[in-house]
C-alpha cells in the first residue's frame, strides 16, 4: 500500500472525518517544519525565538519525529542526555555554541554551567542552563523505541538511555523532594515550563526582582511584547536563577519551591514508561509501576481539590505545615488526566471541569486554555496566562482517550490538527479566536500534529501500550 492509501485506510478505520487538508499534505508540512528546525543532532523549538535545544520541547519533538525518522528521534533524545549533569539533572537548555551569545537571553555566560555547576557534575564540554524542565523524557524514549523496535535494539537505544533516565528520576524524587511527600518541586517558573502562569504570582511576589536595566531580553526582538512575559516577571526569573547559580545549583535553599500537578503527572507517566523500558530490557518493572502508583496517590493527597474539581499547585514555601494550595485554575491542574491509575471519579470530574465555564472545552473554546477563562489574571494573548498551547491539548487528548472519552478526544484531536495547520504551526493561540501568537513553525506543534495524524494509541488502561512491531510510514 502506498503512503496515501495507508493514511486513507487509517482514517477510515478511525471513522474520523478530517478534511481539508488531506492528512498527507498536513503530514508533509509538519515534517517540513521539523526538517527546517533540525540542526544535525537535535531540533530547535523555533529558529528565531528559541535557537538552542530545549529539554521538554525535545521530548515532545521526538514523539512526533519518530513517525518521520526513528533514528533522528533517538538522536534527539541522545543529544539531550549527553548534556546530563552528574547529579542526574537534565538541563532545560543545551546551548548550541555556533549561535551568537546575544541571540537568546539568558545565554551560557549567564548560567556558567561548567564552572558554577561543577560540584553538581555539570558537563565540561557542553554549555547548558542549570535548571530543569518537565520529565517527559522516559515517556518519549519508550514511544520512540516502539516506533521501530528493531532499529532501537540494534542501536542499543534503551540499554544506553535507561540508566540515564533512571538517574534523572532519582534526582527529581530525592534532591527535589522539597515538600517531603515524595513528589518533585520546581525551583523556578521556567522549570515547570508555563513561565508566567498566574499560579506563580503569589510565590513570585516574595522574590525581589533584579532591575530590568541590568539585563537585556532577546525575546522581544522576535515576539510581540503583549504575547510575552513582562519585564517585572523577567526581573524575578533572573533573580531566582542568579541565586540558584551563585549557590552552586544546590537544591533546597531557594525562595521558590512549588509542587506542580503537570510536572508530577508527567514524572509519574514517565515512571510507568521506565517500567516498560525495564521490562523490555529483561527486568520485571514491578517496583517502578508500584512507585508510579504511590506517586499518583501522593499527587491526589497533596493537590486534588474535590470541591473545585481539579488539581492545584502547592506552594511549598507558603504558610502552614506542608505549604499551601495556590487557588489559581491552570491547565496544569487538568493534566493528571493522562495518568492510567487515576480513580474513575477524579477522571470524570476533571472531564467535567475541562468542559465547564473555566476552560470551556467544546463550548466557548476548541483547544484547552492555559488558564481560567473567568480568572482575574486571564489574558488571551499572553503566553501562559490564557492562550491555548498544543502540548497541553495533546496531553489532554491522550488523557481523554485513555479514560474512554472517545467523542471528546476525537473533537479535540480535530481541533488540534485544524488549528496547527491554520495557524502555521503556531507556538500558542488565542483560545477564543485561535489567532496565532508567539512563534510560528514551532517544533512541538508540528511534532504533535504528526503524532495525532499517525494516531498511535500510546496509552492504554494499564499504562503505556506495548506496541508490537514498527510503524514506519
Ligand atoms: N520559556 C522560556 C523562554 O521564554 C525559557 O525556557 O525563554
Amino acid at each position: 500500500m502506498d503512503r496515501t492509501a495507508q493514511l486513507t485506510a487509517r482514517r477510515a478505520d478511525r471513522d474520523i472525518a478530517y478534511d481539508p487538508p488531506p492528512d498527507d499534505a498536513l503530514h508533509l508540512r509538519a515534517a517540513g517544519v521539523l526538517e527546517a528546525n533540525w540542526t544535525g543532532a537535535s531540533t530547535v523549538p523555533s529558529r528565531s525565538l528559541y535557537p538552542h535545544q530545549w529539554s521538554w520541547d525535545s521530548a515532545f519533538i521526538a514523539i512526533g519525529l519518530r513517525h518521520v525518522s526513528p533514528l533522528r528521534a533517538q538522536t534527539e533524545l541522545e543529544t539531550l542526555l549527553d548534556a546530563q549533569w552528574g547529579d542526574g539533572r537534565i538541563p532545560h537548555i543545551v546551548f548550541n555554541p555556533s549561535v551568537p551569545l546575544d541571540a537568546y537571553f539568558p545565554s551560557p555566560d549567564f548560567w556558567r554551567s561548567s564552572t558554577a555547576g561543577q560540584s553538581a557534575g555539570a558537563p565540561r564540554t557542553v554549555q547548558t542552563s542549570g535548571i530543569v524542565q518537565p520529565p517527559v523524557h522516559a515517556l518519549a524514549a519508550w514511544l520512540v523505541h516502539c516506533a521501530d523496535p528493531g532499529l532501537s535494539r540494534a542501536r542499543g537505544f534503551l540499554a544506553r538511555t535507561y540508566p540515564r533516565l533512571a538517574a534523572w528520576h532519582r534526582y527529581l524524587l530525592h534532591r527535589r523532594d522539597l515538600g517531603g511527600a515524595g513528589l518533585a518541586s520546581v525551583v523556578h517558573p521556567w522549570e515547570q515550563g508555563m513561565d508566567n502562569s498566574p499560579c506563580w504570582d503569589a510565590p513570585l511576589s516574595r522574590v525581589t526582582p533584579t532591575p530590568a536595566r541590568s539585563f537585556r531580553r532577546a525575546d522581544l526582538a522576535h515576539g510581540a511584547p503583549e504575547d510575552r512575559p513582562t519585564d517585572l516577571d523577567y526581573g524575578r526569573y533572573v533573580r531566582l536563577a542568579t541565586d540558584y547559580r551563585d549557590g552552586g545549583y544546590a537544591d533546597g535553599t531557594g525562595d521558590f519551591a512549588v509542587e506542580d500537578p503537570a510536572f508530577n503527572a508527567l514524572l509519574i507517566a514517565s515512571e510507568h514508561a521506565l517500567a516498560r523500558i525495564a521490562q523490555e530490557l529483561g527486568a520485571t518493572g514491578t517496583a517502578r509501576h508500584a512507585r508510579a502508583e504511590r506517586l499518583t496517590a501522593a499527587l491526589i493527597a497533596r493537590m486534588w481539590d474535590p470541591a473545585e474539581g481539579m488539581f492545584f499547585c502547592r506552594d511549598v514555601r507558603g504558610d502552614g505545615p506542608g505549604g499551601e494550595l495556590i487557588p489559581e485554575r491552570s491547565v496544569s491542574g487538568l493534566i493528571p488526566l493522562l495518568l492510567p491509575k487515576l480513580p474513575r471519579d477524579i477522571a470524570t470530574t476533571l472531564v467535567r471541569t475541562m468542559s465547564g465555564p473555566h476552560f470551556g472545552l467544546g463550548g466557548t473554546t476548541r483547544l484547552v486554555p492555559s488558564y481560567d477563562l473567568l480568572g482575574e489574571a486571564f489574558e488571551p494573548h499572553r503566553y501562559w496566562r490564557g492562550p491555548a498551547w498544543f502540548n497541553t491539548s495533546w496531553l489532554l487528548e491522550r488523557g481523554l482517550r485513555l479514560h474512554g472519552e472517545r467523542g471528546r478526544a476525537d473533537a479535540l484531536r480535530r481541533a488540534i490538527l485544524h488549528t496547527a495547520d491554520a495557524s502555521g504551526f503556531a507556538e500558542y493561540v488565542n483560545p477564543y479566536t485561535v489567532e496565532a501568537c508567539g512563534a510560528t513553525n514551532f517544533g512541538w506543534t508540528a511534532a504533535l500534529t504528526l503524532d495525532l495524524l499517525h494516531d498511535h494509541p500510546s496509552w492504554d488502561t494499564n499504562g503505556i501500550k506495548e506496541l508490537k512491531g514498527g510503524n514506519r510510514g
